[in-house]
């Protein structure tokens, strides 16, 4: 065999080795998470929006905050003890299996109405008088939710020049997918609850385990509108 055409085979190989190896992590990382999976859903699609979705963020983001947890740099009450029994491998398999799911959609944030009961004991022209202020309260519903993703698309996008809050698509990603290398999370379909809670703890200082404190720098100039707007902006990110 030709010199370079033995790299080439060798290197094929090795290549097949290196699938076949995270293959074998991603099964065994299902096994080892089938306890995570009453919170964090059955592939990390989490169903319940306090719990953060673990599906295809980055790997490297996933061991660092286990760590975390484990020693008890980041707070978690639920998760210090989860992750307490978690090996070094343990660690690296999970992350692995949850990096190679899908993460699902969520819908748009829901319309913020606070519509009267129209009850049949109320006259015709009383009930009609009440569904026509319905559509209004409808109508202008919808458009706070735009203005609401508005703002958070300009928050991500561009940050806020006045009060200096950093542009999240820098470090993030346009996609909202984050940045594997420097193990900066993926947000992208994240619930836009648990994106407000995990702000608001780094506005805080209740969560403090990132080097320079970066989120905290950005979260402590954001007011509770723009975490508003900029989470349900990113939850509707795919
Ligand atoms: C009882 C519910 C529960 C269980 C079970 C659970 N978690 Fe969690 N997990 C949480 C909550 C709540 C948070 C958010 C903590 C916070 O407020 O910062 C979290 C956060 C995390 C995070 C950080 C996510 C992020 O975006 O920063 C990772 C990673 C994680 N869990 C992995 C796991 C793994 C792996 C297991 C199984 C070994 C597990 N969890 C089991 C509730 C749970
Ligand atoms: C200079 C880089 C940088 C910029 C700019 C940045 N972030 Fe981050 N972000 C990070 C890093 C690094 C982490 C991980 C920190 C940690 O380990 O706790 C993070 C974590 C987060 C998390 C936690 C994710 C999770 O799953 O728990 C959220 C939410 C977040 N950032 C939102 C934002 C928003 C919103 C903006 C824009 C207003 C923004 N970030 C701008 C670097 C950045």
């Amino acid at each position: 065999m030709k010199k370079s055409l033995l790299a080439v085979s060798i290197s094929l190989s090795l290549l097949a080795m290196a699938g076949n190896v995270q293959a074998a992590s991603i099964k065994a990382g299902q096994a080892k998470s089938a306890t995570c999976a009453g919170c964090h859903g059955n592939k990390g699609n989490s169903l319940i929006s306090m719990y953060p979705k673990l599906a295809s963020q980055n790997e490297e983001y996933i061991i660092k905050q286990l760590h975390a947890f484990k020693d008890g740099s980041r707070n978690g009450p639920m998760m210090a003890s989860m992750a307490a029994g978690l090996s070094n491998a343990d660690i690296d398999d999970i992350a692995i299996f949850y990096e190679a799911q899908k993460v699902t959609r969520n819908s748009l944030p829901a319309l913020e109405l606070d519509d009267e009961e129209i009850s049949d004991d109320l006259s015709d022209e009383q009930q009609a008088e009440l569904k026509e202020k319905a559509a209004t309260n409808k109508l202008a519903a919808q458009e706070k939710r735009d203005a609401m993703l508005v703002l958070g698309r300009d928050v991500f996008l561009n940050g806020n020049l006045e009060s200096e809050v950093s542009a999240c698509i820098a470090c993030h990603g346009p996609e909202g997918e984050g940045n594997k290398p420097a193990a900066f999370p993926a947000l992208n379909g994240q619930h836009a609850d648990y994106l407000i809670k995990t702000l608001n703890d780094y506005k805080a200082g209740k969560r403090t385990n990132n080097s320079e404190n970066i989120m905290r720098m950005i979260a402590k100039r954001m007011s509770d509108k723009e975490i508003k707007a900029t989470a349900n902006y990113i939850s509707t990110m795919k």
